[in-house]
Order: C-alpha cells, then sequence, then structure tokens
C-alpha cells in the first residue's frame, strides 16, 4: 500500500484541497513547451491577460480512482483531450497535443499521489485542466501566449448525500445563446449559470436546468451535468427507453456517452439521443443527471417554472438509475470488468 497523508477519506465533500503538485506547459511562438510539475499554487499573469478580459479560456474535468489492487487509474481521459482541443478550436487558442494533455495528467496525478483516495470510500481524485490566454494585450484579439495548466484535488460526491435524489428547478435564464459556445467547455458559459444555480438554490433545489434558448421548450441539461429520462416501453413486455436530449448548444459528456452505451450493450434499453419536451417528464419513471463530478444523481422533481413535477413514484433512485450506477462506478473503480478499455493506469 502506498503512503497517503492523512485524511477523513469518507467524509469529502466537492471542494478544493489543495495538492502539492501540478503540471504547467506554455504555448509560446507557435510551440508548446515540454512543461513540467511546479509547486506554487498562484499563477501569475499579466493584467492584460485575454483570459481575464475576454474569457479566452476553457477547462476539463476527470477523475483518477484507486482499484482494489491500489492502482491508480483513469476514466477515458482522451475523451477529455480532444473535447479541450475542440473547445480551445471554438476560442482560437491553440489545442494542447494529445499527447502532452494526457501526459499532463498523468504526472500531476502521480505526483500527488498520497492524495489519491483508498478504494472503497467513494472518493476519488478530480484532476481539472485548464487553458488560459495569457500575456500583455489590450485589445479584442487572441491572446499571444497559451499556459495549460493541470492541477487535483480529492473529493467526495458533488451533491451531497451521494445517490440521494435532488431536485431541479427550470431557470428563468439561457445557458447559452443559439449557434453559441454551449457544446464546448469555456468559462464563460459557467459565469452566467451562478446566478441561476443561485435562484434554484435560494428557492429550496439543488441545481438549475435549463431549456432551449429558442423555443424555451426542450430540455437542454443541468449546471453541469447532462440529463436523462427513463421511459416506459412503447408497447407491453418491450424494453425501456432512456432518452436524452440531443442539441448543439449542451456539453457533450463523457459520462453521458458511457452511460447510453451501458444502457443500450449491458441493459438491453432502448436509447434515444432526441428532442425532449419538458412535458415528459411527467411521464418518466426515472430522471438522472451524468458527469465527472455528479456521476450518475437521480432526480426526483423537476420544477417546470410553474409546478413541482414529481418524477416516476418519487421513490429515487429507481432500478434502471441504480444498476447503470452500479456498472459505471464498478468499471472506474475496477470491481466490474472493462471490455471496452475505458480505464487506462496512470
Ligand atoms: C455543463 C456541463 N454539462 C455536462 C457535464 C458532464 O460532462 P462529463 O460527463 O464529461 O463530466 C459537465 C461537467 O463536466 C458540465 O459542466
Amino acid at each position: 500500500m502506498r503512503q497517503r497523508v492523512d485524511l477523513d477519506w469518507g467524509n469529502l465533500g466537492f471542494s478544493y484541497l489543495r495538492t502539492p503538485w501540478r503540471f504547467q506547459a506554455e504555448h509560446r511562438d507557435g510551440a508548446w513547451s515540454e512543461g513540467g510539475l511546479v509547486a506554487d499554487a498562484t499563477i501569475t499573469v499579466e493584467e492584460g491577460a485575454c483570459a481575464l478580459h475576454y474569457a479566452q479560456q476553457c477547462f476539463e474535468g476527470l477523475k483518477a480512482f484507486t482499484t482494489p489492487e491500489d492502482r491508480s487509474v483513469l476514466f477515458r481521459p482522451l475523451e477529455n483531450a480532444r473535447r479541450m482541443a475542440d473547445s480551445a478550436r471554438r476560442l482560437l487558442m491553440p489545442p494542447p497535443p494529445e499527447e502532452l494533455f494526457l501526459h499532463a495528467v498523468r504526472e500531476c496525478v502521480r505526483a500527488n499521489e498520497a492524495y489519491m483516495p483508498p478504494h472503497g470510500l467513494g472518493a476519488a481524485l478530480y484532476v481539472r485542466p485548464l487553458l488560459i490566454g495569457v500575456g500583455d494585450n489590450l485589445g479584442l484579439r487572441p491572446a499571444p501566449r497559451y499556459l495549460l495548466r493541470v492541477f487535483c484535488s480529492p473529493v467526495g460526491p458533488y451533491f451531497k448525500g451521494g445517490m440521494k435524489a435532488i431536485r431541479l428547478r427550470v431557470s428563468r435564464h439561457d445557458r447559452v445563446a443559439p449557434q453559441g459556445t454551449g457544446a464546448f467547455k469555456v468559462g464563460g458559459n459557467y459565469a452566467g449559470g451562478l446566478l441561476a444555480t443561485a435562484e434554484a438554490k435560494a428557492a429550496g433545489y439543488d441545481e438549475a436546468l435549463y431549456l432551449d434558448p429558442i423555443e424555451h421548450r426542450w430540455l437542454e441539461e443541468a449546471g453541469s451535468a447532462n440529463v436523462f429520462g427513463v421511459l416506459p416501453p412503447r408497447a407491453r413486455g418491450g424494453k425501456a427507453r432512456l432518452v436524452t436530449p440531443a442539441s448543439d448548444s449542451i456539453l457533450p459528456s463523457v459520462t453521458m456517452a458511457s452511460v447510453l452505451t451501458l444502457a443500450a450493450e449491458d441493459l438491453g434499453l432502448e436509447v434515444e439521443r432526441r428532442r425532449v419536451a419538458i412535458d415528459e417528464v411527467a411521464d418518466f419513471l426515472e430522471m438522472g443527471c451524468t458527469g465527472t463530478a455528479a456521476v450518475i444523481t437521480p432526480v426526483s422533481v423537476v420544477h417546470d417554472g410553474a409546478n413541482d413535477v414529481q418524477v416516476g413514484d418519487g421513490a429515487a433512485p429507481g432500478p434502471v438509475t441504480r444498476e447503470l450506477y452500479a456498472r459505471l462506478t464498478g468499471i472506474q473503480r475496477g470491481t466490474l470488468p472493462d471490455p471496452r478499455g475505458w480505464v487506462v493506469t496512470v
């Protein structure tokens, strides 16, 4: 067993705990530096940095888990590398090469090994890569230099209570614009959402739920997670259906992609990625949020702007949500076979 710092691993929340090392590489004059580990948890940037003024920045979030053999593994990190490259291109930033991204993530996890939560306590090491535009600048143009930074923090569940169901409230605010940056993981999308989440919480809910920004009729996603619903079979004796919104303005969730695969291939459900009207929530037998932080969090109530709509019989999590959660977390934590090669050794 490796040496670990003394933490109350079973009771961690989803909050920042500073670890000793972070990885940093720099893009300057058209090329990436090799990069390396640094101890300083602060970043000094020019006051004119484009990241600060024009939100020329993007980020990622992924987790490292400890297997029963005390091995550190990452869940589908290549998907995060690709998504960061997509976000970077959208904001005219240099996409970090996949090898650099993966190297940075691995180095960061290895260097902070003592903060890797032990297996079996529900905790993980959350890894946060970010790419920021820096350098002296004033006018609206892309930055002259960029930093790729990766830091990590041990975390517990995002929503307090783990598998406890949460309540969502449809926001009066749009998350993003049509044809905007909704499908990319860029900070600007999130700054605008702070008020929506705060309003949801002030009204006694856990998180905001967004509708499409054109008709305000179709489900988009929650503040930091995609959503799915479970519908009854079309015909008696048929298979239950798992539906999730198709939209150009939501973040393509790595967790949701994994859940859809598990639902179709392992559970034999019918899977539909299509527009889902807010009215359909009343027909859902189960509903859940998916995300690296949220994992699979059941939803028991949706306030649709006028009324509280109860999902299913209100006794969330339902059987499909439970089964998906057990399979996903079993693969991530190395207690179930991983036939698709989703889990990679650090
Ligand atoms: C807006 C938003 N949607 C969905 C997700 C879930 O994505 P993933 O499963 O890749 O973590 C996140 C979190 O990363 C998010 O911030």
